[in-house]
């Protein structure tokens, strides 16, 4: 056993080398953290109620699927706006919730080409709007302008109570507060939810 895992361990030494693209963080000091890593913890089904699975840190993760759920239950006939370079789980949640869903166009930076979006936007006016905000899109980390979303909804006519934001900050939102000139992402705006991933920049090991 002590050689197999020896191997195992050194091929990820080596494969941890060369590894690209993926922003995790090896800085690993779990502290106070380190007391969890003997449980077999597992988000299973809906994060607002308590399932038969009681070993389960849904009190802090929930997610996109969430996120665009709590939108589509405020608004049951709206339709999902996301742009093309959204996590696949955005589309996967359209399609779970039998939500119609506009696929927007981005800009070279790969945000969320607003012209393009204000152009979908008026074709729908009469529904209200859902719209997933990318703070770090996978792969290439574009970052929508949340405040200029904001402002074409306003500008084509929908009032704050007819769209519901959802910010999917999976990989960025974390050290944005860190970084000049980032687009302020807070509760202070009119957005609903905003997700996180403990997995990558902090360095959460489960789940
Ligand atoms: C932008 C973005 N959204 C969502 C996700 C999914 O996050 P999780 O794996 O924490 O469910 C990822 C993960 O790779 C991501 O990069």
């Amino acid at each position: 056993m002590a050689s197999v895992l020896a191997r195992y361990r050194k091929s990820l030494l080596e494969r941890t080398k060369h590894h690209l693209g993926y922003p995790y963080n090896l800085d690993f000091d779990y502290g106070a953290l380190s007391q969890l890593q003997h449980f077999s913890i597992n988000n299973l089904g809906d994060p607002f109620i308590e399932s038969n699975y009681g070993v389960h840190s849904r009190q802090f993760e929930v997610g996109n699927l969430h996120g665009i759920l709590v939108g589509r239950e405020v608004f049951p006939d709206g339709i999902l706006y996301a742009s093309c370079e959204s996590h696949y789980s955005v589309f996967k949640a359209a399609r779970m919730y039998r939500m119609d869903c506009e696929k927007v166009n981005t800009l070279i930076s790969r945000e969320i080409g607003c012209e393009d979006f204000r152009a979908k936007l008026s074709l729908h006016k009469d529904k209200p709007a859902i719209i997933n905000v990318n703070i770090g899109s996978t792969v290439k980390g574009a970052v929508d302008d949340l405040d200029l979303v904001i402002k074409t909804l306003e500008e084509t006519g929908f009032k704050h109570d007819r769209f519901y934001i959802h910010c999917d900050g999976a990989l960025f939102v974390l050290m944005m507060p860190f970084v000049k000139l980032a687009p302020k992402v807070s509760f202070k705006k009119p957005i609903g939810s905003v997700s996180v991933s403990g997995h990558k920049f902090v360095g959460c090991l489960m789940p």
